[in-house]
């Protein structure tokens, strides 16, 4: 970590870097999680919670973790080694990058495996699978499966292998050249599914369903969810956007990228949204079916309308898009530490990870069949408990450290040089980014603890008391 490394990458120009953290953003979280979790937690008020998360807290985070990359100019290990430097301040800040790298790396482990249940469903609807499949033939096609660890198998490898190869190739050559062909392929569908959304006559239920807010139905869990999903959503907390930043040349705003990349997401969610729930309520089903709302749901709506297969199967094509533009950015963190900081190239780092990665999914691969009454963390599967782990305790920790290393350890110079708002929007930001988020983030943190079993709990205190030792090396190398 004595050296300041630096990345010698760099994307063609400010729009391939916006596509790319597009692509990283939107994807299984917009598509399979956000309809469903909206469906669970009643509809319009849920989202209102979920948009004010995104513009408080999500952007406030994006644009320090964008920063910290930036300024780092490093994969998020070094780079916080780098900025920890220049600033005086604990050199174990580097760990918040490695809470990132790992973070990336458990994530992809199951992503891989639902991003495969995709991949699968899309060649099944082309095969015309799900033409006239009712519930219960829709319900024993998605339990055939996953109950299959042969098949499960077979799909997360086909989509580890993807990724190792995209990632391999680097920055320009691979995850551009992937990305330039997938985001406008994912649009184009996403429109064509709209319009044939406007045709099921449910366009107008689904769209109130989205969008008048019934506060009845919101609970408090409802709004942790929703801060949760953002984090998620937004793909920050775990070095994804820095690792991108860092490859961003200091003559682009971060500013701009920013909103461009969170207002993306958040429109290719609701899109999304608005599609799937017309088609579920053109046929009178339920929008709260959970995370089945994807693979048993809609086979059934799409089987039981006409066009049905040729709709059915583009949707399934987005869905696959947007799970592996994703699926490249999660390993980047990774592959970029490998190469810069243990002189591994990229193209061995690439696949020794992608290996790797594609061993500990076997573990999510069997938690659906073989495993699923094995339990881990308390009554969790491992498909759960890693799941847990990452998007409710490395996720939040790392987002909270990131707000926090921007908000008191960036000198105020630095701060201005990467995040250019004026005055007037600086101060409302540095209020959000030192008091509002980190308490919203403690209160998300606090309460998932809460739920966890004890042996966890001590765990996470032991996280808890390391990210306060980190404040306090902080305030001792800074005097605040
Ligand atoms: N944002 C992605 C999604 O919505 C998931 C992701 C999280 C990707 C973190 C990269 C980093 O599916």
């Amino acid at each position: 970590m004595s050296q300041l490394k630096l990345s010698t990458e760099a994307w063609s120009n400010q729009s391939m870097f916006i596509l790319a953290a597009v692509g990283s953003a939107v994807g299984l979280g917009n598509i399979w999680k956000f309809p469903y979790i909206t469906g669970e937690n009643g509809g319009g008020a849920f989202v209102l919670v979920y948009l004010a998360c995104v513009l408080l807290i999500g952007i406030p985070v994006l644009l320090s973790e964008i920063a910290l990359g930036r300024a780092g100019k490093a994969n998020p290990v070094q780079a916080m080694a780098n900025l920890s430097r220049e600033h005086s301040a604990s050199s174990l800040w580097f760990l918040l990058g490695l809470n990132g790298v790992l973070a990336g790396a458990l994530i992809l482990s199951f992503y891989t495996v639902i991003a495969g249940w995709g991949v699968s469903y899309f060649f099944e609807s082309m095969k015309g699978a799900f033409i006239n499949i009712d519930s219960d033939g829709a319900s024993q096609h998605f339990n055939a499966l996953v109950s299959s660890p042969y098949e499960l198998l077979f799909w997360h490898s086909v989509v580890s292998l993807f990724t190792v190869v995209v990632v391999a190739k680097g920055v320009k050559s691979g995850i551009e050249r992937a990305i330039s062909y997938m985001m406008p392929g994912l649009l184009l569908i996403l429109l064509i599914l709209l319009g044939y959304a406007t045709t099921t006559g449910a366009f107008g239920q689904s769209f109130s369903f989205l969008f008048s807010p019934n506060f009845s139905k919101l609970s408090w869990e409802a709004v942790l969810i929703a801060m949760g999903h953002a984090f998620f959503t937004l793909s920050i907390g775990l070095g994804t956007m820095m690792v991108y930043g860092s490859y961003l040349s200091q003559k682009y705003s971060i500013v701009k990228a920013s909103l461009w990349i969170a207002g993306a997401d958040t429109l290719i969610a609701l899109l999304a949204g608005l599609v799937i729930f017309s088609v579920v309520f053109a046929n009178g089903l339920e929008p709260g079916a959970g995370p089945g709302l994807l693979f048993q749901t809609l086979p059934i709506a799409f089987g039981q309308m006409s066009g049905g297969w040729f709709f059915g199967t583009l949707f399934f094509a987005l869905v696959v898009m947007a799970a592996l533009s994703s699926t490249i950015s999660l390993i980047e963190p990774a592959v970029s530490w490998f190469d810069q900081n243990w002189g591994i190239k990229r193209l061995h780092a690439a696949w020794i990870l992608g290996a790797l990665i594609w061993l500990i999914g076997i573990g999510t691969v069997l938690s659906f069949n073989a495993w699923s009454d094995v339990h881990f963390l308390g009554e969790r599967t491992f498909f759960d408990s890693v799941d847990f782990i990452t998007a409710n305790i490395m996720l939040p920790l790392g987002g909270l450290l990131m707000s926090m290393f921007v908000a008191w350890v960036m000198t105020k110079e630095q701060r201005q040089q990467e995040i250019e708002l004026d005055s007037r929007w600086m101060k409302w930001y540095l209020l959000d980014l030192k008091w509002f988020a980190p308490v919203a983030i403690l209160i998300v943190f606090a309460t998932n603890l809460v739920e966890a079993d004890s042996v966890w709990m001590m765990v996470a205190v032991a996280l808890i008391a390391y990210a306060v030792y980190v404040i306090n090396a902080v305030r001792n190398g800074r005097s605040l």
